[in-house]
């Protein structure tokens, strides 16, 4: 029985040294060990031994169990110190290698022209103001010096809110989506004291899609009001705006046009970047952006009587001018912007939008 334990135990210690990892290891303990094990079967042995035999060879057994154990344990602590250096290593950040830049991105063009077009009129005192996008006919239209049912109402192409299948109306009037930023007008003169200079710029809305118009698009429009507000006081504002948005090379010239809610009215037009104003280009031909000189930036005017009266104000003390303009229209109107179709700025195209 002894030199069975005796072989035995060199057999374990030789095979332990040849393992090289923690399941290896679970494997040999098991082999000899383990219920069924080696060690255990071997020592099944000793109940058949006289006394005094059995005594020496147990003992000898415990001795032989307690280095094999020990070689076992021993073994394991380093394998496992192995396997936690090895799993850190794995998992161990490089602090030296460069990160993943996020993406950044920036404010849409139409945003970006916003902020400057507000920023230029608050020099002169104009303050912003949020009215209604979806407002009642009486301020988008019957305020402002539309009669009833004018086939006016037709030029902005308005949709109109319907409740059911019937335009859906109410003490105002039918419901619209505003077709035009003027129905601030009116709200800012029943809202606000005198003298007035707001800035509404908003979403506007027309029944028209083509590569030149949009059915939802943005306008800004600036009301001033006061004592002895003349056109020269309209001509030094759009002066001084055209001047800062687009570049003091530019010029302005009033066209005269017809707005129901103005008297006079205007078209306000802007000398042509591409030809400097000539509608001529170097090489002889026609300006293609403009072909006369002047790009159109849009409707102003000295605020009608009916409309100061609509919004209670005395038209025979107080008088002022107006003007609403296209964002997306002033914007490509800068440095000649020329985009061959309008609608891409709203297809959220990366390709389009980073340029800007
Ligand atoms: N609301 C007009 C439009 O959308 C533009 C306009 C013309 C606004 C004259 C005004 C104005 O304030 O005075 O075409």
């Amino acid at each position: 029985m002894k030199n069975e334990l005796k072989n035995l135990r060199a057999e374990i210690l030789e095979a332990i040294e040849g393992v090289s990892d923690l399941s290896g290891l679970e494997d040999l303990r098991v082999k000899y060990l383990g219920r069924k094990g080696t060690l255990p079967n071997l020592l099944k042995g000793l109940k058949g031994l006289a006394d005094d035999a059995r005594k020496e060879a147990g003992a000898f057994a415990n001795e032989v169990k307690l280095s094999v154990d020990e070689a076992f344990s021993a073994l394991q602590i380093d394998l496992e110190a192995k396997s936690r250096a090895e799993a850190f290593a794995e998992a161990h950040i490089d602090i030296t290698r460069p990160g993943i830049t996020p993406d950044i991105g920036h404010l849409h063009l139409t945003t970006q022209a916003i902020e400057e077009i507000k920023t230029i009129f608050s020099r002169l005192g104009f303050v912003q103001v949020r009215h209604p996008e979806i407002d009642w006919d009486h301020y988008a239209f019957g305020a402002l010096n539309f009669p009833e049912d004018h086939p006016a109402r037709d030029d902005w192409e308005t949709f109109f809110i319907d409740d059911a299948g019937k335009a859906a109306e109410g003490e105002n009037g039918k419901i619209v989506l505003t077709p035009h930023t003027s129905n601030g007008q009116v709200r800012e003169m029943e809202r606000s004291e005198l003298p007035i200079r707001m800035m509404n710029i908003n979403k506007t809305y027309r029944r028209q899609v083509s590569a030149r118009h949009l059915p939802m698009f943005h306008q800004f429009e600036g009301l001033l009001i006061d004592k002895d507000v003349s056109i020269a006081d309209l001509l030094g504002t759009f002066d001084f705006f055209v001047k800062q948005f687009f570049g003091p090379e530019r010029k302005t010239r009033l066209r005269p046009h017809h707005f129901r809610f103005t008297e006079p009215s205007f078209e306000l037009d802007v000398s042509c970047d591409v030809c400097a104003g000539t509608g001529m280009r170097e090489n002889g031909l026609k300006c293609k952006l403009c072909k006369v000189g002047w790009l159109e930036l849009g409707g102003a005017g000295m605020v009608h009587p009916n409309v100061l009266r609509a919004g209670g104000i005395d038209p025979d003390v107080y008088s002022g001018f107006a003007f609403g303009w296209g964002v997306e229209r002033t914007m490509m109107m800068k440095g000649g912007i020329n985009i061959p179709d309008i609608r891409v700025m709203y297809q959220n195209d990366m390709r389009f939008l980073e340029q800007f």
